[in-house]
């Protein structure tokens, strides 16, 4: 009997979870021993201030970012070996080059049959998003941009330079009873109606993939479509933040239509195949840690309107980054990033790393725990008024800072308060507190560096604060109350202590 034959005895390997990784470890870190009272020790010496914990000393799970956070295959860290830091036209340029070409298309990156340059390299996406927004924003008085979801340092770069930044979320994503799978899509009859108002005001409509700002939910194909047909009427170049571009079309994978036998790569070239360009982190869905650009369809709508803005932005890049061939980054991390683009649309890899987030999202909800869903494809998000809602906290007692706070202590993970202290506000004059419409602590997920029993140890850490709520205290905030993006800076004690 033929053992092909033979196997068919046994139950197939895919009735056993969790099924094993698709790579092994190439090198490893060990953490440093550390007693909850060491940890709380150095928390009260920076004020509660979770950002300022040495991270060398996290012995859970640091969830604060997936950006830029990725560990590294084998084969990037012997790309990183053959890096040529030449000041023009280093190795890693070329090969960078061949990797845009194959990952998004041949129109976005210098394509030999043309002359012209219509790709930017940044140190990372916010330095990108300054400078093309510069070079919009001076095209004309008050401006709008809108888009599914800005990220904040897109929506502060449109801002900083003089124009007006709206998001349109979907209906969907405000509906708690919705079962949407893509509750990041961009509201499309807002849109019209905008581009009918004040079309002569849109410069350019943006799409985030995935919509971060927007509980980080995928986008459809259908609405990224539906977008596109409108930039096309009221003839707008049609932009995407794409930081997440195939995390996003793993999601259109497993839940659009017509999609289920297409490859990760396959959707990657539609997606793309609609923008006239695009603006991306390659700390994220680059597989690296660091890197940004921005790149122009060179036969797109956007160059045919505003020619004269590739070669203002190459100027940008000499006087602010450096040569255009590195743009702020070294050689060796341009080999990385090269690399890295090719192993993240590899099915197999987007297949373990979504499952792992709905695993992590799964055991959070079966624990009682108030998590947001659908789960996305880079974190989870706790609802924090849930959580405390049979407490005696107040908005004003911030209790997502000390739920960060004991969990980073007692427990050994770091998550990120995003709620009434991140995005709320202190008018120094009144004394009075705006709080936001949401109020999370975000777990996000880096790439490739945890394993399940990480995961369940944060999960099992959650459920004990939760479990304990009615003990948390509240906090103060010592320092820092009034400043901008003050979740970064302030400090704070807990109360009556
Ligand atoms: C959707 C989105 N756009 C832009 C950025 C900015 O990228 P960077 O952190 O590289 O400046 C981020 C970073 O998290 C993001 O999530």
């Amino acid at each position: 009997m033929h053992l092909s034959a033979l196997i068919q005895d046994f139950p197939s390997q895919s009735t056993f979870k969790p099924s094993p990784r698709p790579y092994f470890n190439h090198s490893v870190e060990f953490k440093s021993a550390q007693t909850p009272e060491a940890r709380a020790k150095k928390l009260d010496e920076v004020g509660l201030n979770v950002f300022s914990f040495p991270a060398e000393i996290i012995t859970g799970c640091d969830f604060l970012s997936d950006s830029g956070t990725t560990t590294m295959t084998s084969e990037q860290w012997a790309a990183l070996h053959l890096g040529d830091e030449s000041y023009g036209s280093n190795r890693g340029f070329f090969k960078l080059m061949e990797a845009i070409h194959e990952t998004f298309g041949a129109e976005f990156f210098n394509d030999p049959s043309t002359n012209q340059p219509n790709a930017f390299l940044f140190h990372q996406g916010r330095a990108a998003e300054d400078a093309i927004f510069k070079f919009i924003g001076a095209l004309d008085d008050n401006q709008i941009i809108p888009s599914n979801g800005h990220f904040d340092t897109t929506h502060a770069n449109i801002e900083a330079n003089g124009m007006k930044a709206i998001n349109l979320f979907s209906p969907e994503l405000k509906d708690g009873n919705s079962n949407s799978h893509f509750k990041g899509n961009m509201d499309v009859s807002r849109l019209e109606k905008l581009l009918q108002e004040k079309g002569d005001k849109i410069p350019v409509i943006f799409i985030t993939i995935t919509n971060n700002t927007g509980g980080e939910q995928p986008v459809s194909l259908q609405n990224i479509k539906e977008v596109y047909g409108l930039s096309r009427t009221y003839k707008k170049p049609f932009f995407l933040d794409a930081c997440r571009f195939a995390e996003n079309a793993y999601f259109i994978k497993q839940h659009e239509e017509g999609y289920k036998e297409k490859s990760i790569k396959e959707i990657v070239h539609e997606i793309f195949s609609f923008a006239d360009g695009f603006t991306i982190s390659f700390k994220k869905d680059g597989l690296s840690n660091m890197g940004g650009g921005i790149f122009i369809r060179n036969n797109g709508l956007f160059i045919e309107k505003y020619p004269e803005i590739l070669d203002g932005l190459m100027n940008y890049q000499i006087i602010k980054e450096g040569h255009p061939t590195y743009g702020g980054l070294s050689g060796r991390d341009i080999m990385a990033l090269a690399v890295g683009l090719k192993t993240i649309v590899r099915d197999e890899y987007m297949n373990f790393r979504i499952s792992q987030i709905q695993d992590f999202g799964s055991s959070m909800a079966e624990a009682g725990l108030p998590v947001l869903k659908p789960f996305g494809g880079h974190a989870l998000y706790l609802d924090m008024n849930k959580f405390f809602e049979d407490t005696a906290l107040k908005a004003g007692d911030f209790g997502g800072i000390s739920f960060t706070a004991l969990l980073l202590s007692a427990y050994g993970h770091r998550a990120c308060e995003l709620g009434y202290f991140a995005f709320g506000s202190y008018d120094s004059k009144t004394g009075e507190e705006t709080f936001p419409e949401v109020n999370f602590v975000r777990f996000a997920v880096p790439r490739l560096r945890y394993e399940k029993q990480d995961l369940d140890h944060a999960v099992a850490s959650v459920k004990s604060l939760y479990d304990g709520r009615d003990k948390i205290p509240p906090v103060d905030v010592i320092y820092g109350k009034e400043l901008t993006l003050r979740h970064f800076k302030a400090r704070f004690k807990f109360r009556n202590s």
